[in-house]
């Protein structure tokens, strides 16, 4: 894919309370532990994820986790060789609709994988754009949808363990995303100053090419997934000991 080999400029802002240093806290009553040394440890978080995982989506200001019912966004943007697009007032609906189909953990090599999957996940905002995307032109400001379906995340992570008095305490070190996706549909509304045949007619041929245009748009949605997950596992991870989740 060309698009690889671009330029991403890619800004996402979480609202996020960031508080004060986070003080040591028990396990939040929906975080069930699983043994490290059992055999089926990656069953056991697959399961007690999945149990947790609507808890966890209404959002728990004790741990610093945003509600992701909506997820509200103040930003979202990017900026690739002659395309820019930048999304305010970003609405995320769909979080609630999900299924974990895997956890894998290495603690030798302090690696996880997570895969999840999302019925659809409806991303309206204000946007503004320019540039020309696919080939195709596109110039305005106004409202959008871009509805996303069937998407299969596999978020990979790297972590540390970080000392505090003694415990160690679960930290993202690095992170990264990818997905497939069934179709998508867009919606960008009043393009051209509000020119309605030009609208149409980009809206159709956007939607006709929905697949390059997701790939397009692939570093800004999977930048917001990193986000996310890394703002969800820290959100636990600051305040809950290591060995509290996941006991030998
Ligand atoms: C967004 O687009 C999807 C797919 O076309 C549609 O089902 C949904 O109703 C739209 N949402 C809004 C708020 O218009
Ligand atoms: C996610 O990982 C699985 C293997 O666990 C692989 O089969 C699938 O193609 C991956 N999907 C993406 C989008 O990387």
């Amino acid at each position: 894919m060309s698009s690889k080999t671009l330029v991403f400029n890619v800004l996402v802002t979480l609202l996020l309370c960031l508080g004060l240093a986070a003080a040591k806290k028990p396990r939040a009553h929906y975080i069930k532990p699983c043994s490290k040394s059992a055999p089926d440890f990656d069953e056991c978080c697959v399961a007690h994820g999945r149990e947790a995982l609507p808890f966890i989506v209404q959002g728990d200001k004790e741990y610093k986790i945003p509600s992701l019912n909506p997820l509200e966004l103040s930003e979202v943007s990017l900026d690739s060789n002659g395309f820019k697009i930048a999304m305010k007032h970003l609405q995320a609906y769909g979080f609630d609709k999900n299924d974990l189909r895997k956890v894998k953990f290495d603690f030798d090599k302090k690696m996880a994988d997570i895969r999840i999957f999302f019925d659809k996940l409806e991303l309206l905002g204000d946007y503004e754009v320019g540039g020309k995307i696919i080939l195709i032109p596109i110039e305005g400001t106004g409202k959008a949808n871009f509805t996303i379906v069937d998407i299969d995340v596999n978020y990979t992570i790297n972590y540390k363990l970080v000392d505090k008095e003694g415990e160690g305490y679960f930290a993202v070190d690095t992170s990264s995303a990818d997905f497939t996706c069934s179709r998508t549909y867009i919606d960008i509304a009043d393009l051209f100053g509000g020119n309605k045949e030009l609208s149409d007619a980009t809206n159709k041929a956007l939607n006709d090419n929905w697949d390059q245009f997701i790939d397009a748009l692939k570093p800004v949605v999977t930048q917001t997934i990193v986000q996310i997950g890394d703002a969800i596992i820290n959100g636990f991870g600051s305040t809950v000991p290591f060995n509290d989740i996941f006991y030998d």
